[in-house]
Order: structure tokens, then C-alpha cells, then sequence
């Protein structure tokens, strides 16, 4: 087991040291695993998912999925995580995750009407890859904070990597919240994006982590990078230097996700001068959409002036209840204004989303039948097609 394995685990519970991460037939949780005042306890796994296998296996539906293993490349090497240490002092108990199926709203039959209020399009299956790269590089992108741009970047990764593409989160937010939520405590790190993007001398290789995730990296990050946005702006081509520094792993993943900070200041110029697309979580409220129009107006000023192959991969509504009015007053205005680029999948919204972060963990793997999860699939299948 790695260090980032162990690093993983709950912690905070007694006797996690020894025991699984999570209950097995063999080895009971070493916590009760129905919580007590929990109206709706979730039966335990019924299978153990917290293996490093890939993570198609774990669904019988979508066994094509995966290309052989004999056909994958090697992996590109990269360093292991920090464990995390057992004394952090705003942990919480981490719950165990749960297969309870649930229904997804986004994802009906084609033609059905979705919660945009549209017929859901005809999304192709995706294709199987036998090599990999050059990535697509998404930014994820919207300068309102808590809309869901990180919880997207995590899980819609995970989801890509179900569909047998690797993946590289790229966190570029200084609060490091991207790498909070795959289980890595970012001001324990040496080394962070902060070092490639600012000092020539550090290696990539050195600095980019594996995921509990099989094919899901992780480039960290934490403080130190709001230090880079006032260092660069002294520099020579300041809004190319994630781009510079990306460049050396193009070729080993197929997506890139950058996780933008919630600002239109330098670091995300040079997140969306590196995109070939920007997706865009929008949250199901009316001050959201005011400030998409402030979004829509930077891309078109990076477009024309930085990078003339930028394009809006997709507007993703998020947070969306579909029980309030207002929430689907919104939606309707959204679908109404931006047309085709808003996504059949909506992302509801779910306190499982805040509990996987807990956990340290993409939802696909923590409750991988959860409307969450199926939500973040069918939005990796809308990704890919487009
Ligand atoms: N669909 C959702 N439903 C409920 N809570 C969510 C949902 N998506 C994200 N959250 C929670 O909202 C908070 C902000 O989300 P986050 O992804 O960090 O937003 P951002 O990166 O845009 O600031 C987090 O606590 C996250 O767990
Ligand atoms: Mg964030």
C-alpha cells in the first residue's frame, strides 16, 4: 500500500491504523457502519471498491469500457503523496461511502426531457483508447467561488478515467481545495505548482501525485501560488507560463483539468491561455448568472488577444434543486440565453458532494452508484463528445 493509500483512510477513528480503509467481508469497519440518527442508513459496500483496481470493474454495465491492460502503455512516472498525518486538527470523521442506486435526472433515455427542460440529446458511447495523448487541457472556470468548479474538476475527472482516459487535475487555486478533496493536506507539501511554474529548475515529474484513482494525477497546490500572480506579472510572457510548464506532459494524459481560482485575475488568464476549452459550472441561482456574462466577456478578450483556439467546452448548471421554483426559473433563463452549450447533465444539489470531500475522494468511488456519481458520468460521456 502507498503512503497516499494509507494517507487516505479515515483517520481520527480508533484502530484505523490496522484495519482497512473500508469494511470487508473479512475485517469489520472499524466504526459503526450505520451511523446512529441516520434516517436512512446506506447498506455497507457490497463489494470491496477500494482497491487500485481500474474503475470500470467495479461497474458489470460498462465492462467494454477499459482497453486491455496488455495494450497500456507505461504509466508516466510520478511521485508518491505525503502521508497524511494522523494529528490534523480540523479532520472529521470520514463516513464510509455507499452503493445505494440512485436515480439521476440527467441521465434518461435520448430524447427524454431532461431538468434543462430540453430533449436530451444522442450522446455516442466513447470510443476505446489504445494510446493516449495529447491532452485536451479544460479549464474549469467561473469567478464566483463555491459553484462547484472543484468539485467538477475531481469527480468529472474520475469519471474520464472510468472511460479509460488518463487524467491530470492541475489545482490552481492557491486555497488548494482540489487537493484537500483527493485526501492531501497541500501545506504539508515541498513542492507544489507553485515551483514549476516559478522556478525553471523543478521537475514536473517531481511534482505531479497520484490519486487513490487509477490514471487520476493530481499537480498540487497550495498558498505559495498566490505568491506566482504577483511574481509573473513582472515577467515576459506572463499569461503563457502554465502553458510552459504543462507543455512536458501533454503527450502522457488525454485530459487536463485546471481548477481556477474563483477570480478573472492573472492565474486564471493563464489557465484559459493554455484551454482548448473552458467548462463552466454555473450555479442554479440568479446571482450566478449575472456574473456569467462578465465570464463569457474574459474568454472573448483571451480568445482575440491570447489564444485564438479557446472555446466554451460547456456551461454546467450545478447546485440545481429541482423542488424550488427558483431554481428552475434559473435553469430555464440559462438553457434560454446560452443555447446548445449548456449540458443535458445537471448536477444536483446533494450534501454527498461536501461528504466525498470529507472522505478525501471522487464521488464515482465513495458512493459510485449515487445520482452524483451517474450525474459526473454522464457528464464525462458529454465531454468527450463534444
Ligand atoms: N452539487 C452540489 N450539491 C451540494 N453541495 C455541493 C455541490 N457541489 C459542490 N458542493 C459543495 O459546495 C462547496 C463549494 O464547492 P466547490 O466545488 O469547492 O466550489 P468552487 O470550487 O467553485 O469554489 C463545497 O463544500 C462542495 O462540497
Ligand atoms: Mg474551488
Amino acid at each position: 500500500m502507498s503512503t497516499f493509500e494509507s494517507a487516505a483512510q479515515p483517520y481520527g477513528v480508533p484502530g484505523h491504523a490496522s484495519a482497512p480503509p473500508y469494511p470487508t467481508a473479512s475485517a469489520p469497519a472499524p466504526w459503526p457502519v450505520t451511523p446512529a440518527g441516520d434516517p436512512q442508513p446506506s447498506p455497507p459496500p457490497a463489494q470491496p471498491q477500494y482497491t487500485q483496481q481500474p474503475a470500470a470493474q467495479s461497474y458489470p454495465q460498462q465492462p467494454a469500457q477499459q482497453p486491455p491492460p496488455a495494450q497500456q502503455p507505461e504509466r508516466p512516472p510520478v511521485a508518491a503523496a505525503p502521508a497524511r498525518p494522523v494529528e490534523d486538527p480540523l479532520s472529521l470523521p470520514a463516513k464510509p461511502g455507499t452503493d445505494a442506486d440512485e436515480d439521476d435526472p440527467s441521465t434518461g433515455p435520448d430524447g427524454s426531457i431532461g431538468p434543462t427542460g430540453r430533449p436530451k440529446r444522442h450522446i455516442p458511447e466513447p470510443a476505446m483508447l489504445h494510446t493516449h495523448g495529447p491532452a485536451k487541457v479544460l479549464a474549469i472556470c467561473n469567478q464566483k467561488g463555491g459553484v462547484g468548479k472543484t468539485t467538477s474538476a475531481i469527480n468529472l475527472g474520475a469519471a474520464l478515467t472510468e472511460f479509460g482516459r488518463r487524467v491530470l487535475l492541475v489545482d490552481f487555486d492557491p486555497q488548494g481545495a482540489l487537493s484537500v478533496g483527493l485526501g492531501i493536506l497541500p501545506h504539508q507539501l515541498d513542492q507544489t505548482i507553485y515551483n514549476v511554474l516559478i522556478e525553471r529548475a523543478a521537475d514536473l515529474d517531481d511534482v505531479v501525485m497520484r490519486t487513490t484513482v487509477e490514471d487520476l494525477d493530481l499537480l498540487p497546490s497550495n498558498i505559495d501560488l498566490s505568491a506566482a500572480e504577483v511574481q509573473l506579472v513582472a515577467e515576459v510572457g506572463r499569461e503563457h507560463a502554465l502553458l510552459r510548464t504543462l507543455r512536458p506532459v501533454i503527450d502522457k494524459y488525454d485530459y487536463i483539468l485546471v481548477d481556477c481560482q474563483p477570480s478573472l485575475g492573472l492565474l486564471t488568464v493563464n489557465a484559459l491561455a493554455a484551454a482548448d476549452g473552458v467548462l463552466i459550472p454555473l450555479e442554479c441561482e440568479y446571482f450566478s448568472m449575472r456574473g456569467a456574462a462578465l465570464l463569457m466577456d474574459t474568454i472573448q478578450k483571451v480568445q482575440e488577444r491570447l489564444n485564438p483556439k479557446l472555446e466554451i467546452t460547456g456551461i454546467l448548471p450545478t447546485m440545481f434543486d429541482p423542488r424550488t421554483l427558483h431554481s428552475r426559473e434559473v435553469m430555464a433563463r440559462v438553457v434560454e440565453r446560452f443555447g446548445d452549450i449548456v449540458f443535458d447533465t445537471v448536477i444536483n444539489r446533494t450534501v454527498r458532494f461536501p461528504e466525498t470531500t470529507v472522505a478525501g475522494e471522487p464521488i464515482t468511488k465513495w458512493a459510485p452508484r449515487s445520482a452524483g456519481a451517474k450525474a459526473y458520468r454522464a457528464l464525462a460521456r458529454e465531454v468527450i463528445a463534444r
